[in-house]
């Protein structure tokens, strides 16, 4: 045990249905356009950490001892949607990295990425029609809308720079929770389908990690990486993060209109938003976040509490403190 890395360790009781699922979701993109196939090929050798289909198959066996087919397809359609928003999300933010290569953006221009996204999302949806997992497609489907609408949001509080912490919790509630909140119901529901509460606990637990995900990831924003896609760019895209928006609400009037005035004014340059990084951090706007990161994943955990011991719940344990403390 001593030399296993967290991930292992995460993975462990998985290792199988990890396998698995990886040969399964390779398939799952295969198209007969050549292109296409050159752009998947180049995504599945591009993998990212597979956070999303390692919640589905613990929270799985957590609950039921055992996943079943349709956990494998559950899990396959989360990480096609997965990978078509970041593909779409690399486009909508100008971002040409993503897992430490270039994005599809940047390869293959646009148009093409627009359209690989879409034939991810296409590709997964008929995962679930194809095999008439419907209970599971509404799971699906509420979060790939509630995504869309997530990110709109965000682009609409950028064009205002007037949002609110609590505005900031509806958007990442939504861009990037939801779907952390549907693998875990989904996890329970390929197993269990009739069992509304369980399902309902387990959305909730998830929709909590993907709060502290979020603000993780926002916070990796503020630093200098390396964690394999762009930093400093939140500002440049004019998002308003927690830490910045803690620091509105602290700092003096006087601050308050530079900082206004740098992210409406001076995005793109480089210098002025490395003194905005270093304003932020001077104010303890980095602080501030990692306390209410560590607050969703408190609850997060005490949701897990509420099951009896296992080497599932401790993995899942593991996991959603791998959450907070990641370094990609
Ligand atoms: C990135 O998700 C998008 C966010 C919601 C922040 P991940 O960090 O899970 O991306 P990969 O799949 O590991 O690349
Ligand atoms: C999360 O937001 C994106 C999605 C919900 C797809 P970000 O724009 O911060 O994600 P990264 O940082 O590009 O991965
Ligand atoms: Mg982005
Ligand atoms: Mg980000």
């Amino acid at each position: 045990m001593g030399a296993m890395n967290i991930v292992q360790q995460i993975k462990q009781p998985i290792q199988n249905e990890m396998e698995l699922f990886e040969k399964k979701f390779r398939n799952s993109m295969t198209t007969k356009v050549a292109l296409l196939n050159r752009i998947t090929y180049y995504i599945v050798n591009r993998k990212g950490k597979q956070m999303r289909p390692m919640f589905v198959f613990l929270v799985a066996k957590m609950v039921a001892g055992e996943v079943n087919e349709r956990t494998y397809r559950g899990a396959s359609v989360i990480e096609l949607i997965h990978t078509a928003t970041l593909v779409h999300d690399d486009v909508v933010d100008d971002s040409n990295k993503r897992r430490g290569f270039f994005s599809l953006n940047a390869l293959w221009k646009n148009k093409i990425a627009v359209l690989v996204g879409d034939y991810l999302l296409a590709k997964g949806l008929l995962l679930s029609i194809d095999n008439g997992d419907f209970d599971l497609l509404r799971i699906i489907s509420v979060a790939v809308r509630e995504m869309s609408e997530g990110e709109l949001l965000q682009i609409e509080k950028a064009r205002r720079l007037d949002i609110t912490e609590e505005v900031y919790y509806e958007i990442i509630r939504q861009k990037t929770a939801t779907l952390i909140a549907a693998c875990c119901s989904l996890g329970a529901a390929a197993v269990d389908p009739d069992n509304a509460e369980l399902i309902e606990k387990m959305r909730k637990f998830g929709e909590l990690i993907g709060m502290a995900f979020q603000i993780k990831d926002d916070l990796f924003d503020y630093t200098d990486g390396p964690i394999g896609k762009p930093t400093g760019i939140d500002i440049k895209e004019q998002k308003m993060t927690l830490p910045l928006i803690y620091t509105l609400n602290t700092c003096e009037p006087k601050e308050k209109k530079w900082l206004i005035n740098s992210v409406k004014n001076h995005n793109e340059d480089k210098r002025r938003v490395k003194e905005v990084i270093a304003f932020v951090k001077q104010k303890g706007g980095l602080e501030y976040a990692t306390t209410k990161m560590v607050e969703y994943q408190q609850e997060a955990l005490n949701i897990l509490q509420e099951f009896p011991e296992s080497t599932y719940r401790e993995a899942l344990f593991t996991m959603v403190n791998y959450v907070i403390e990641r370094k990609k």
